[in-house]
């Protein structure tokens, strides 16, 4: 099939997965190191010694990015989310996306942060023109917040980033928070409480079993729907219309106007089936879910291919073949598969 395929895309293509699913949205890893080491992300005591994070010179460079990109909205990509690890430990940082600002047809780009670095970087990166900003933030207890991020956070340096990227102009910053029963869960309400009337909208995520070295349990998971009755009986919300058919968050509103919060059920409720979301580690290789044992090395295609064709040829036939959709077969026999570490992948 893919030898039929038109082989000059002079015009953006939308390109379709077994289930219809178009390719819309790059979620782009950057670098895949991190200064904290959350327990549900990237346990110190699973990164067994050196070796583990990529060598810089394996990194894809500033210019192989934008290749990737480009070619990536040639196929319909219209959304490209900067990841990590923690990308704003790649040197550089803003200058690069300064450089995918510039391309043509990408309507969006945001970044997910745990936000301490931003205090420096906010300004530049708004100079850069990122749309949107994501900080990771878990709880406002500084116990529980040190224990969560292996020890490195400090909520003080957290807080401080988001007002950073207050004053350099963001506005509807989304709080990332994942919730795992018996560790957080009862410190939720002081941070919604926090963030109501802030116009940043927190977004609990259900603790997900991504990456091989978590300690996932399912009795660790609070359902989102145990929240939403909780929050009900403080404060009244209403549910929003959804704003995209690929969104990974149910939006509710507070019924007295003091801003919005998101639901994140990956485990209770998936959301494979809009799912158009292609993600990017930052040596290359192209991952079709979030919970995939296996990529597509694209980085000779970018570092020595000589026609841009071939690497949107290759995109275009792997996303062709996707079918995944892990978080609605979860559990069955046969999907207990290895799977790829969260911190390479970037969420
Ligand atoms: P925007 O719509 O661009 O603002 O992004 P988003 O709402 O998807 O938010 P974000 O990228 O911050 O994603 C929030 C969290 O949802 C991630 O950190 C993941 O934990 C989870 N998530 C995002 N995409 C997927 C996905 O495709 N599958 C699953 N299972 N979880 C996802
Ligand atoms: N479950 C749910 N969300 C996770 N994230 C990282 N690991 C997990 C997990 N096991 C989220 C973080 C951050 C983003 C990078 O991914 O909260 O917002
Ligand atoms: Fe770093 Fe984010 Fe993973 Fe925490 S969740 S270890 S901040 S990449
Ligand atoms: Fe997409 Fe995979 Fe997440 Fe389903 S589990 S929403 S297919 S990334």
């Amino acid at each position: 099939m893919d030898m039929l395929l038109p082989l000059k895309f002079t015009e953006s293509l939308p390109v379709q997965d077994g289930f219809q699913r178009s390719l819309r949205e790059l979620r782009l890893s950057v670098i895949d190191r991190c200064n904290f080491r959350c327990t549900y992300c990237m346990p110190a005591d699973s990164l067994q010694g050196r070796g583990v994070f990529l060598p810089l010179e394996k990194l894809l460079t500033d210019h192989e990015m934008e290749d990737l990109v480009r070619a990536f909205v040639d196929l319909g990509v219209r959304k490209l989310r900067i990841t990590g690890g923690e990308p704003l430990v790649r040197p550089g940082l803003p200058a690069l996306i300064e450089q995918l600002a510039a391309i043509p047809g990408l309507d969006d780009i945001a970044l997910t942060t745990n936000g301490v670095m931003l205090t420096r970087l906010a300004g530049d990166l708004a100079e850069a023109g990122l749309s949107r900003l994501t900080v990771s933030l878990d709880t406002l207890n500084q116990e529980i917040l040190h224990h969560m991020s292996g020890g490195k956070a400090r909520l003080g340096h957290i807080l401080e980033g988001i007002s950073a990227a207050e004053a350099a102009g963001f506005r509807r910053i989304k709080i990332n928070t994942v919730v795992q029963r018996g560790v957080n869960d009862h410190t939720i309400m002081d941070l919604l409480a926090h963030f109501r009337g802030s116009g940043h909208p927190v977004r609990l995520i259900e603790f997900m079993d991504v990456g091989n070295s978590n300690h996932w349990n399912k009795s660790d998971v609070v359902p989102n729907a145990e929240w939403i009755e909780t929050i009900r009986q403080k404060w009244p919300i209403r549910p929003l219309e959804p704003s995209s058919a690929a969104e990974t968050a149910q939006r509710f509103e507070y019924v007295d106007g003091q801003g919005e919060i998101g639901f994140i059920s990956s485990i209770t409720q998936p959301f494979c089936g809009g799912c158009t979301r292609a993600r990017v580690t930052a040596d290359g290789i192209f991952y079709t879910c979030l919970f995939s044992n296996s990529g597509t090395n694209l980085m000779p295609l970018i570092r020595h291919g000589e026609d841009p064709d071939e690497l949107r040829n290759r995109i275009h036939s792997v996303w062709s073949a996707r079918n995944d959709r892990y978080s609605e077969e979860r559990g069955l026999p046969g999907h207990d598969q290895k799977k790829v570490e969260m911190y390479r992948l970037g969420g």
